[in-house]
């Protein structure tokens, strides 16, 4: 069968690499794709959000099943389009219908599913620009330091944590009043601060059953020891030696099934992976959040370790029989080490040549934020390559990622030497 990846960064390339091992997968396409992705199928020049363009292609390429990575199309509504076009409405996609893909849209959204399905997560209320003094009020009660989410989409930049009360009241001014994070802020979540250690666990449902897919730990400032400017990743490995069995199971009880479950009592339809961004504080799962979609760089991690058919197993969240697929995972450690381009998460040097993708020996080399200039693979983004090792153990993976990373020329280049060394 034909298939169109939606996407362009390190996730998409892990996805098209892994799909295209696929003896279901005919020709794949990716949208828009990157220098690295051809490798894999034929990257298609289409917007993400370009639902006109994605319909005109899908039928004249007889594309029959549709996987879309990034959050945008999916709380745009690219399901629903599909759904609602009499031509489009009998091929499958991989990615929730705008509702369902409100657990990451909405903030607001988010809390109040996890309130009412009693699952755990931070105390927390919702304010407006109407209702900004009982925001004062609400904050003087929380301790510190607090947390504030701007409601919408802000590009992973919506989230403060304030150390004063005098820091989150002007905040809450500048986001509810002053549109500091434009239309995303109209609303508000003040949450209360969790302490404790982070990791990512993905699961993948038909809306009814569902599957865990191994979990991932991401590595999100700029600097080693973690400090320094958020970005959007910087590393991942996978397993996390502290989620054990008892651990998961309590993921997997307090938190999966009551969402899955959730999801169907709200009547809510759900075909797609469900990120849930967790901390684990004393040993007890709590949920900072919910993403509609794979994490990046997570899936660079996550994906090598899934011995079976991935498309076999989307096909079972396509027909709605993903209980009966087989999910085979290897024990073997994954780590990811991200290049990024000289500057980022601030101005970034764009436009750089990159070489020694050839050295790379025992890692796979994910492209994120690259294009190909005639033969010669120039830098686009400021996450440039996710550089991927899977190895008997996390200090090996590590040693090699690290190893294949320094293999890479382009002008600018930086990564993170110490992803994951705080698991050993
Ligand atoms: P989010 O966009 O919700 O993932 O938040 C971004 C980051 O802020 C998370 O990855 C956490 O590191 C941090 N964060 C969010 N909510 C909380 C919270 N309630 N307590 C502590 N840290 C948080
Ligand atoms: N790595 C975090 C994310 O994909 O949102």
């Amino acid at each position: 069968m034909n298939i169109l990846l939606i996407g362009s960064g390190g996730r998409e390339s892990a996805f098209a690499w892994k799909m295209s091992q696929s003896a279901l997968c005919g020709q794949l396409f990716i949208a828009p794709g990157n220098a690295g992705t051809g490798q894999y199928g034929t990257n298609v020049n289409l917007k993400v959000t370009d639902f006109e363009g994605i319909k005109q292609f899908v039928l004249a390429n007889q594309v029959q099943l549709v996987v879309v990575g990034p959050e945008e199309p999916l709380v745009k509504g690219i399901h629903d389009f599909f759904l609602a076009d009499e031509q489009l409405k009998s091929i499958p996609v991989i990615g929730p219908q705008a509702e369902g893909a409100q657990l990451e849209g909405s903030k607001d959204f988010s809390k109040q599913f996890m309130q009412r399905h009693n699952i755990p997560t931070a105390a927390s209320r919702t304010f407006t620009r109407d209702t900004l003094q009982e925001g004062f009020e609400y904050l003087a009660t929380c301790g510190l330091p607090v947390v504030l989410k701007a409601d919408g989409l802000a590009a992973g930049k919506g989230v403060l944590i304030c150390l004063s009360l005098q820091e989150a009241q002007q905040e809450l001014i500048q986001m509810l009043t002053e549109a500091k994070f434009g239309e995303a802020g109209n609303k508000v979540v003040v949450e209360q601060f969790l302490q404790g250690i982070e990791l990512s666990v993905f699961v993948l449902t038909d809306g009814n059953s569902y599957q865990i897919l191994p979990e991932a730990k991401d590595y999100k400032r700029i600097g080693e020891g973690d400090t320094g400017l958020n970005t959007g990743g910087m590393g991942s490995v996978s397993p996390v030696p502290f989620a054990d069995a008892g651990f998961m199971q309590k993921v997997e009880q307090q938190v999966v099934i009551p969402t899955v479950e959730g999801l169907k009592q709200d009547g809510i339809p759900y075909k797609g992976f469900i990120f849930i961004g967790l901390m684990n504080c004393g040993g007890e799962p709590w949920v900072i959040e919910y993403n509609c979609r794979m994490g990046d760089p997570e899936t660079e991690s996550v994906l090598p370790r899934i011995e079976s058919d991935l498309v076999e197993l989307l096909l079972g969240v396509a027909e709605g029989n993903l209980q009966e697929r087989e999910l085979r995972i290897s024990g073997k450690t994954a780590a990811t080490i991200m290049c990024v381009a000289g500057g980022y998460p601030g101005e970034y040097l764009k436009d750089r040549t990159v070489t020694g993708l050839d050295n790379v020996r025992g890692s796979i080399a994910f492209h994120a934020g690259t294009t190909l200039q005639g033969d010669e693979v120039k830098t686009s983004g400021g996450r440039v390559l996710a550089i991927t090792s899977l190895q008997e153990d996390l200090f090996t993976a590590l040693q090699q990622a690290t190893l294949d990373a320094s293999r890479i020329y382009y002008d600018g280049k930086y990564f993170r030497k110490d992803i994951g060394f705080d698991l050993i």
